[in-house]
């Protein structure tokens, strides 16, 4: 069969939230973006076409693309951007994702508007491992910004300080009623009283973990990052940045209509929760539209890390027959990665900085470089990045101190890589040192999926946490949230080699630095090595915006 082809054509087009009108830009004038369906193990080609003004790469968040780092679309780490007027053929090649999963701009911050979902249907032959719903419904959460985005991001490293917060949060596009000017902007879901519904939904947004709920309504998560899970009830989605998760919504209340609302998980600047409207009909029932009032649900509080935790600690893969799962036992990389919130560096005569934040892992602050690293890798560009990214820092925090973090808060500055011979098996565990406002890191990385075999509070314990390790059904995420004051620990076999990029998905904590670069090696067998690059790979004209002076 021939692959699918769908055009991007990246334009500026208007819209309007909150009674603010704007050009932004966007993925064929839609917002969100549109939606692209396939079959598990298919490939599907993208043309992404620049006609904006401004520089553009799209990534396909979650799909591992084997052997295929060219077209994960990561500005500066797998390619340059598409400059306005030019085209890049992005071939996705699907290998055991099934789920939802996502695709968004990855340069700048062009995310906020430029995302859209990815859902991964079983091939024909195939069903679901769980009743057949009676509809799928794709719900995402986003952002509105009354402002440029490009503009605050340019802001944002001119000046440093914490970025302009967004102005609304958004259920597919929408603000929801308890926003100024938004009534009408205001997403509806009509069901059908007892039938079960399958939400596949992705949090888009920039840099916010969120909590989903509808009055009165419990769920069955199926699946997390484009695997199945173990079916489990809950009364609230928590989703992180970078994540998708599906679940089943049983229509199983008396008939009316009932508020469905998105909130933060942590305190921020912006408190007001997305709200749309979960109503029911039948051939001779409609829900009455005013009284009684809407009750909004009732939400965990603020920070609670049990409620956001709840998904990573119980969630468990199918681990049956047909979907086995491959936790790598004996591990060969052992990697302890301390992510920190950091101080500038004052150097020698000034800290004029020292009141701006900077992030890292290991204590390294990752600057991009000017050519893309994975064209310097296949070309053998001496110069680019440095190939000893530090695994092993020191172990132990204080928590009880409120230093920002160890190192006395000061990072170095770096274009850092870890090299990965083919098949390694690695164990990533992930240290939190956040104090005071801080918050959970979702820590995402391209092109594998990750067993997240352990997460616990405070400092990760090397003797007595991994004996509690879950090696048995694990689930299987790309992005995995890293509690603000514990750890999390995953685990993956190197057997997809390329230029993959890690980084915390809020993304003013990645462009303040909490990013590296693993580089997984070829192995001895053709079918072990990169393929070739395409022949129209955008190359580098403008270096990246820096944050050093
Ligand atoms: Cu959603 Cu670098 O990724
Ligand atoms: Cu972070």
């Amino acid at each position: 069969a021939h692959p699918v082809v769908h055009r991007f054509e990246v334009t500026k087009s208007t819209h309007t939230r909150l009674c603010h009108t704007k050009s932004m830009l966007t993925v064929n004038g839609q917002f969100p973006g549109p939606t692209i369906y396939a079959r598990r193990g298919e490939v599907v080609i993208i043309d992404v076409i620049n006609n904006a003004d401004q520089n553009i790469t799209i990534h396909w968040h979650g799909v591992k693309m084997p052997r295929n780092p060219w077209s994960d679309g990561v500005n500066f780490i797998t390619q340059c951007a598409i400059t306005p007027g030019n085209r890049f053929r992005q071939r996705m090649i699907l290998s055991d994702e099934e789920g939802t999963v996502f695709w968004h701009a990855h340069s700048d911050w062009s995310r906020a508007t430029v995302h859209g979902a990815i859902i991964i249907l079983p091939p024909k032959s195939e069903t679901y491992p769980f009743p057949k719903p009676h509809a799928e419904v794709p719900l995402i959460l986003g952002e509105w910004w009354n402002g440029d985005v490009q503009q605050v991001y340019e802001n944002f490293m001119a000046e440093g300080r914490d970025a302009k917060v967004s102005d609304a949060f958004l259920m597919n596009g929408q603000p929801g009623d308890l926003y100024p000017c938004s009534s009408q902007d205001t997403y509806k879901l009509r069901v059908e009283p007892g039938k079960t519904y399958l939400i596949r939904m992705v949090n888009a947004m920039m840099n916010y973990i969120m909590y989903f709920k509808i009055h009165n309504h419990n769920f069955t998560v199926v699946g997390i990052d484009g695997a199945y899970t173990k079916p489990l009830n809950t009364e609230h989605i928590a989703i992180t940045p970078g994540q998708s998760i599906d679940f089943l919504l049983e229509a199983n209340q008396p008939p009316a209509r009932y508020y469905m609302a998105a909130r933060v998980y942590s305190r921020g600047a912006v408190y007001v929760p997305t709200t749309g409207i979960l109503e029911y009909t039948t051939e001779n029932y409609t829900s009455p539209s005013s009284s009684p009032p809407l009750q909004l649900p009732s939400f965990p509080v603020f920070d609670d890390w049990a409620a956001s935790s709840h998904f990573s600690r119980n969630l468990r893969s199918l681990a049956d027959e047909k979907h086995p799962v491959d936790v790598p036992m004996n591990i060969t990389e052992n990697l302890f990665f301390v992510l920190s919130i950091n101080l500038w560096p004052c150097l020698e005569d000034s800290c004029v900085k020292s009141d701006r934040l900077l992030a890292s892992i290991n204590n390294i602050s990752m600057l991009m470089p000017d050519t893309d690293i994975l064209h310097a890798y296949y070309n053998g560009i001496k110069g680019v990045f440095q190939p000893n990214f530090p695994d092993q820092p020191p172990r132990k925090f204080n928590f009880a101190n409120s230093e920002l973090t160890w190192s006395q808060g000061h990072p170095q500055f770096g274009t850092a890589v870890y090299m990965l011979e083919y098949n390694s098996t690695v164990e990533i565990v992930f240290q939190g040192t956040n104090l005071g406002e801080g918050i959970d890191h979702p820590m995402h990385l391209h092109g594998y999926s990750l067993y997240v075999v352990g997460t616990g509070f405070g400092n990760f314990d090397p003797v007595k946490d991994p004996p509690n390790y879950n090696l048995v059904d694990p689930p299987l995420m790309d992005t995995v949230a890293v509690p603000r004051r514990g750890w999390t620990a995953v685990r993956f076999r190197a057997n997809n080699p390329g230029v993959w990029y890690m980084h915390c998905h809020f993304d003013r904590h990645q462009t303040w630095g909490m990013k590296m670069v693993f580089i997984v090696m070829d192995g001895e067998h053709p079918d072990e090595k990169m393929l070739p690059p395409p022949p129209d790979m955008p190359r580098c004209q403008t270096p990246p915006l820096d944050l050093v002076f």
